[in-house]
């Protein structure tokens, strides 16, 4: 039928066919909303069955069962930009390789996690959990690794936006992907949108050049659309530079929390390292010495060390052939060729950035 065509159609014309077809009778405003979806009831229709399926029978279907058509067709749309946007899932596991110390694992259970999972406990309190958050801190302290534990422990998928994906069809392009991808978004649930690397695309538009306000401008805009977004979405943006965001994007009402992820403490290093010390050849070890040893390690510093020390171990015992299990003496071997990644100007530098743009 070429009358299927949209543009051909006007309102009064898809009136006159969903009667002809159906014998129901839509005004033509209503009608002309009800076309395309007939359309796509009928492509879908054929997907589900694997056969063309009549647009008399698309049509008939789709008014008699409206409202379950709409749902299918978002959970379809859903899957492929689930696909398209390369979401994945986490195992819920992530989450308790973070130590209970771990900056900020309570808070994010406490503003986070606990409301979504208490939903009931949440409403009652009128506690609305937030759904634009920031991490900030130096270079591997485990933001990235944060998201997806929060991805994890949710059950939610993990989707990462780098910037550079934004900026493949050039830099004058960046603005309308970043438009696209976000109103994608909206559409998903149950979904943690990661964009690393913020600063490249919200720096400050002070400094900026014309292209990089146009970026800003858009966040502004499509920060609070997916906040008024009644889907399951958190939006997680990390930087290792706060200071470099435009200072409009830092003020209330965009994102809920600010929060800062910093150097690890006993406590946290030592859940980081029985996690990578359980995938070591290993002989004893005392797990508390090795904690004084690594005092000031980041976690991306100690998954650094133990890439050297089972390397070491492998070389070990393929030089020697006998079995060489891991000890403290490895490490002692190790460590010095290993610096903690912050610098005391560094950890300074971020304790006055957490007091300045810290928000929970
Ligand atoms: N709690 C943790 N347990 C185990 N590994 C961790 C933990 N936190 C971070 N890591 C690892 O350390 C490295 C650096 O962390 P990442 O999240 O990438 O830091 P950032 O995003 O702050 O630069 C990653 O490879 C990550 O898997
Ligand atoms: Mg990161």
């Amino acid at each position: 039928m070429n009358d299927q065509s949209l543009e051909d159609m006007t309102p009064d014309m898809c009136a006159a066919k969903i009667f002809e077809i159906s014998g129901e009778k839509f005004t033509p405003e209503i009608a002309s909303d009800l076309w395309p979806k007939i359309l796509q009831h009928k492509w879908l229709l054929s997907e589900k069955l694997l056969r063309d399926v009549g647009l008399r029978t698309a049509c008939i279907d789709y008014i008699d069962h409206m409202e379950q058509a709409h749902k299918e067709f978002m959970a379809y749309q859903r899957k492929d930009i689930l696909a398209e946007m390369g979401a994945q899932t986490i195992s819920r596991e992530v989450w308790d390789t973070i130590s209970d110390s771990q900056p900020p694992k309570k808070l994010v259970q406490q503003k986070i996690i606990l409301p979504l999972t208490e939903k009931g406990l949440s409403d009652k309190h009128g506690v609305v959990p937030p759904k634009t958050i920031i991490f900030f801190g130096p270079p591997g302290t485990g933001k990235t690794h944060f998201v997806k534990a929060i991805a994890g422990i949710l059950s939610w998928w993990y989707i990462e936006i780098a910037p550079s994906m934004l900026m493949a069809d050039g830099v004058d392009k960046i603005g309308a992907n970043l438009r696209s991808i976000m109103e994608k978004s909206r559409n998903l649930d149950d979904a943690v949108i990661f964009i690393d690397e913020f600063e490249e695309l919200a720096g400050s538009r002070d400094e900026g050049s014309r292209v990089d306000k146009s970026i800003t401008n858009e966040l502004l805009k499509q920060v609070p659309l997916l906040k008024t977004n009644k889907n399951n979405i958190l939006l997680v943006c990390a930087t290792n530079y706060i200071r470099k965001l435009d200072a409009a994007l830092l003020r209330p009402g965009r994102f809920d929390c600010i929060i800062p992820v910093g150097e690890l403490d006993a406590s946290g290093r030592k859940t980081i390292l029985e996690h990578y010390l359980s995938k070591l050849n290993r002989g004893h070890i005392n797990l508390d010495q090795l904690v004084e040893l690594t005092f000031g390690y980041t976690p991306a510093d100690i998954e650094y060390l133990f890439h050297q020390v089972a390397q070491f171990a492998f070389e070990r015992e393929y030089e020697t052939g006998q079995d060489y299990r891991v000890t403290l003496d490895t490490f002692q071997q190790i460590l010095p060729k290993i610096r903690p990644s912050l610098t005391d100007e560094m950890i300074e530098e971020f304790q006055k950035d957490s007091l300045t743009y810290s928000r929970a």
